[in-house]
């Protein structure tokens, strides 16, 4: 049975297939033992030094596929726009799909559209080793973001199934739902659900889209949802995954800047989002004289430059707050604003310094509004995640990949987020970034070349390897 399942991993992959020996018979095999007793060396540790000339990735076609990934979009290309539970949406899972059950995998989606690929180990009772990102995509942005997490997945698992890798743990990619908070303004919905949040699944029930299409209306027409709203469905079992890694574009400069390869996460910036409402008295722009006006607009500029003045006030570099959205009613040039509409993303590595902006923008908000005659009418804290830690012995795996890879890298940490924040709840988590041109993303200019989509996803496999045998 361990020579059949090693003669070719002998010829391809000696090293993983010489852990994998020691790992699938946990030293009680007589041929192991017998090798270990003659060389002295003990062979029970994962040890890959040679492996990775085996390890081979078809760069080209991973870039084809996220090229034509990209074409299930509602913006005019280069740009994508890929609403959740959309055609577009449907149509580009339905693609992943099929990539998945092309590699082997079994496929199953959970209740809100998660999707995993199972590629079953060799002991399936074991805590399984898991990797994914999302492919949905905010409003004309780029090809790249999520997208070479889901599809760089698929092919480091195609990498290891090709080099004869048989994995003990089992290997499991996912496709989150909604890591973007375009529909229904939560970010990571698949990957905070999963992470047990009981006061999402509360709020999924009242949740409605700008259209005023409730969740479980959107969800159902995309195929999900058909056991009703109880999405407690979906919550992880504590002790699913043995790890979770991601792999992802930088979405900043650093690794290009630097000429530097691979980017290994050590930390995730804490993330925070507001929503906030004005409302004046409107009138007409000839007619109502400045003294007189309580312009909604106006109070949700002033609130604009304020987010910006607390953000600066912080003094640190890691700091960063942006107005994303703001909507002016009735939206004609001859008519005061009655109403504004603010939706307010604030971050920060340390989470008491990002509270400390929220709780100045609601000082802010609350004076402004006195000070215009305008009234508050909503001031709602949408999130106020606290920042994530990467599993120690994740990084020491992924800087060993890297490093028998021969690859450059560097420790860093992620501003933007990521489903990892939230896996990170329920299973050790790692990131692993690649560059991308000028740092470019959110935008159609995002880029990485085959070159380095190649060589994270030959980090990402031999992680993956190292991990399934641990
Ligand atoms: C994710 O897309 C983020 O905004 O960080
Ligand atoms: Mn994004
Ligand atoms: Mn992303």
């Amino acid at each position: 049975m361990v020579s059949t399942r090693c003669s070719l991993l002998l010829t391809i992959f000696p090293l993983i297939c010489f852990s994998s020996i020691a790992a699938y018979n946990d030293g009680q095999d007589p041929i192991a033992k017998t090798m270990e007793e003659f060389s002295g060396y003990p062979i029970h540790e994962p040890n890959f030094p040679n492996s990775v000339s085996s390890l081979s990735v078809d760069a080209t076609s991973l870039q084809n596929q996220i090229e034509e990934l990209s074409t299930f979009s509602d913006a005019p290309a280069p740009a994508v726009t890929r609403i959740l539970y959309s055609e577009k949406d449907v149509l580009a899972r339905r693609y992943v799909k099929n990539l998945m059950r092309i590699s082997g995998l079994s496929i199953r989606e959970d209740s809100i559209g998660n999707i995993f690929g199972l590629w079953e180990g060799s002991e399936p009772e074991l805590a399984a080793v898991s990797t994914g990102s999302h492919i949905d995509a905010i409003p004309y942005s780029g090809k790249y973001d999520g997208v070479v997490g889901v599809l760089g997945a698929i092919e480091a698992i195609n990498a290891l199934k090709r080099s004869g890798f048989k994995p003990k743990r089992s290997l499991e990619v996912i496709v989150f739902t909604s890591e973007e908070p375009t529909r229904f303004g939560i970010s990571c919905l698949g990957s905070r659900l999963m992470a047990r949040s009981e006061s999402l699944v509360e709020v999924l029930k009242k949740t409605t889209d700008n259209q005023n299409i409730t969740f479980l209306e959107a969800a159902r027409s995309a195929g999900y949802a058909a056991d009703g709203d109880n999405f407690s469905s979906v919550f992880l079992k504590k002790g699913s995954y043995s790890a979770f890694i991601e792999l992802h574009i930088e979405q900043g400069p650093i690794l290009e800047e630097e000429g530097i390869s691979v980017g290994i996460v050590t930390a995730i910036a804490a993330p925070a989002s507001i929503k906030v409402d004005f409302e004046g008295n409107g009138g007409h722009a000839g007619a109502v004289l400045m003294p007189t006006r309580n312009d909604a607009g106006l109070a949700a500029a002033e609130l604009a430059l304020s987010v910006e003045k607390h953000v600066l006030e912080s003094g640190s570099i890691d700091t960063v707050g942006t107005v994303g959205i703001l909507e002016l009613h009735p939206g004609a040039i001859n008519s005061i604003p009655s109403k504004a509409h603010l939706e307010i993303d604030t971050r920060d590595i340390d989470e008491d310094r990002r509270n400390i902006v929220i709780d100045k923008i609601q000082e802010s908000a609350l004076r402004i509004a006195e000070r215009r005659g305008v009234k508050l009418s909503e001031f709602s804290i949408v999130n106020k995640d606290p920042p994530a830690q990467s599993d120690e012995g994740i990084v020491k795996a992924m800087k060993a990949a890297s490093e028998e890879l021969k690859l450059s890298h560097k420790l860093m940490i992620s501003r933007a987020y990521h489903d990892s924040l939230f896996m990170a709840r329920v299973s050790p988590m790692g990131m692993v970034f690649i560059p991308c041109y000028k740092g470019y993303s959110h935008k159609p200019e995002e880029y990485s070349s085959a070159e380095d989509l190649g060589n994270g996803v030959k980090v990402l496999a031999l992680t993956l390897a190292k991990l399934s045998l641990a």
